[in-house]
């Protein structure tokens, strides 16, 4: 795996990173300060940064143009270019995922004593950190207690968690972001046009989206697009060779459950296989846009989700939260099932049911609460956005009433939605 693109636009100073202003900003006035930590874990999700910042960082404390360390690094000193070039004697990367052993650790805690052989600092890049043995730890752990002046370390790892509460305790730790698909998008359009691809605009959404938060993804994406596209990328085409879903096929898809309707769901899902993406793809896009249904209902913060927010309209917050949940269901079955893609069916008719359920539940409240309980809800037929929003309004089983009556059992709604998620790392 050697994506071209993400090599040549590996970024080389603080200002061309993006999405991680937060460790940036932090870095910089440290070092600007004349502050910089011994100790650094970068954490997060694959390919948004981590091992990029850390040479950055190297850079930073050695570029030779500075007297010492510099927030902007000069690139053209002999030792930013042999960073850049991962070269530098004094810039020593070690892969933990394949060096887990002691004896790396041995040989960099005798190797460390040394004074830089003509940088400023000694720059350790542990790469997949957590992947260290126990021992390995331990010895790490001693050099880092009392590590020499001039030793920087960054431990940069997807699985901050793995690592030892005192190793962590000794470091400042950055957890680095998945990168939003709109930063995405933008760099990746300025790319094109440095390499000069004409890519349509549609073309852009869905490798930016097919990134999922990793720069690194989207740009090997990107390489993969250009080179099927022969130097062009059309929307289409593109969608068809990520074998992605598109929002309308599963805003669609929503308006069916929304409707109730288990053979129009069917029909949709059908008509979507047929296109020949795979049935994981389409149960794990299908999760992920009823999550942002669920969040644009709840009002947390989506990344670009206005085609999820406006197909969660005729839903309530429990009914997306059920949805969800049968969909994650099927996500973890399907796996390992020899045919995937009747779990995906059976995914898709419960959901269609629990609505109906739903509106059993409204047809009770309304037999409570009022005298009009012309039910009817259920019977909903055809299913559009359109029909589910109108129609029902007026029959007494409207989206609105079934929100108030879920949110009138035991006040469920609101403690649902001030439930903060748990907290994740520590924030620099
Ligand atoms: N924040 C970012 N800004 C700009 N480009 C980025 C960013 N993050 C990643 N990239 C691109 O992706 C490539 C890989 O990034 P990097 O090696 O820093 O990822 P990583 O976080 O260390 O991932 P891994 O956990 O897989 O090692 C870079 O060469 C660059 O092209
Ligand atoms: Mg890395
Ligand atoms: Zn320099």
């Amino acid at each position: 795996m050697n994506p071209v693109l993400a090599r040549r636009y590996r970024p080389q100073t603080f200002t061309d990173v993006i999405g991680q202003e937060a460790a940036v900003q932090t870095l910089r006035n440290a070092l600007t300060a004349g502050r910089v930590a011994h100790g650094f874990i970068f954490s997060g999700p694959r390919g948004v940064g981590k091992t990029t910042v850390a040479r950055i960082l190297a850079k930073a404390m050695n570029c030779r143009r500075a007297a010492g360390p510099t927030a902007e690094p000069c690139g053209e000193c002999e030792a930013c270019v042999e960073i850049r070039e991962g070269n530098a004697v004094d810039v020593i990367e070690i892969d933990a995922a394949s060096n887990r052993g002691i004896d790396e650790i041995r040989a960099l805690r005798d190797n460390i004593r040394y004074r830089p052989a003509r940088d400023r600092c000694k720059f350790y890049i542990l790469d997949e950190a957590h992947q260290l043995t126990a021992d390995a730890f331990n010895a790490l752990l001693k050099t880092l207690e009392e590590p020499p002046e001039w030793a920087v370390f960054v431990l940069a790892t997807t699985e901050p968690e793995a690592l030892p509460a005192t190793i962590r305790s000794r470091c400042q730790h950055f957890a680095f972001r998945p990168v939003p698909t709109a930063l995405i998008r933008e760099r990746m359009a300025e790319i094109c046009g440095t390499e000069q691809v004409v890519a349509e605009p549609e073309a852009l959404d869905w490798l930016a989206e097919a990134g999922e938060g990793s720069i690194r993804d989207a740009l090997s994406l990107l390489d993969q697009a250009i080179a099927y596209g022969g130097g062009q990328l059309r929307g289409e085409e593109t969608r068809a060779l990520l074998g992605r879903v598109s929002d309308r096929a599963l805003a669609g898809l929503m308006a069916a459950v929304a409707a109730a309707d288990s053979a129009a769901v069917l029909a949709g899902l059908e008509e979507l296989l047929a296109t020949g993406v795979a049935p994981a793809q389409v149960c794990r896009q299908w999760a992920l846009f009823v999550r942002a249904m669920l969040r644009a209902k709840i009002g947390a913060p989506t990344d670009g989700g206005e085609a999820a927010a406006a197909a969660a309209a005729p839903f309530s917050e429990e009914d997306l939260t059920r949805c969800l949940q049968i969909l994650l269901r099927a996500n973890g079955e399907l796996r390992w099932a020899p045919e995937p893609r009747l779990h995906l069916e059976l995914a898709a008719v419960k959901m269609a049911q629990a609505r109906r359920l739903a509106s059993v539940e409204d047809l009770l409240a309304a037999l409570g609460g009022g005298p009009e309980s012309g039910g009817g809800a259920a019977t909903s037929g055809g299913g559009g956005p359109a029909t589910s929003g109108g129609g029902a309004a007026s029959s007494g089983g409207s989206p609105k009433s079934s929100a108030a009556a879920h949110a009138g059992i035991g006040g469920g709604a609101a403690t649902a939605a001030s439930a903060t998620p748990p907290a994740r790392g520590c924030a620099p």
